[in-house]
């Protein structure tokens, strides 16, 4: 159910020869309110961000410069998302265990997300994610 629930959005674009413009608005846009904001930047080529599931956190995942994939996982089945455009994000309900993988050069990872950073809300450990999952 949780991986069904996965999908890309499209966000609206305002195509201006000044150079683009892309808006997100809380539960317009993402079906969540956005608590917190961050960022991933000059990652190292061959590296893997994620690498977690949560509890309760939603997200919205955007390359908003250059691309990379996102594969999740709900403990049985995977899913794989290429992201390499500034308009379109991956949405990511709860409990969906989440590797941010094939980083190009220069890349810049948005998250938007539905709660404040909560170590407790973590899952760290794919076996006890799958365990909890599943039962
Ligand atoms: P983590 O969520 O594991 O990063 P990623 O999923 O992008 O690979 O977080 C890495 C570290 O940064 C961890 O020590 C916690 C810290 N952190 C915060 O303090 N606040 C935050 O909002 C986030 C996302 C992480």
């Amino acid at each position: 159910m949780s991986l069904a629930a996965c999908r890309l959005v499209d966000l609206p674009r305002v195509a201006d020869p000044r150079g683009n413009l892309t808006f997100i608005e809380a539960e317009e846009h993402v079906p969540f309110p956005i608590r917190r904001v961050y960022y991933l930047y000059d990652v190292p080529g061959g590296e893997t961000r994620g690498g977690h599931a949560h509890r309760e956190l939603e997200q919205l995942i955007i390359a908003a410069s250059g691309s990379f994939e996102v594969v999740l996982s709900d403990g049985l089945t995977q899913a794989r998302f290429l992201l390499n455009r500034s308009y379109v994000g991956v949405y990511i309900p709860r409990m969906v265990w989440r590797e941010l993988v094939n980083f190009s050069s220069g890349s810049v990872c948005l998250v938007l997300a539905s709660t404040h950073y909560d170590e407790a809300d973590y899952f760290r450990d794919f076996d006890e994610f799958r365990s909890a999952v599943l039962s």
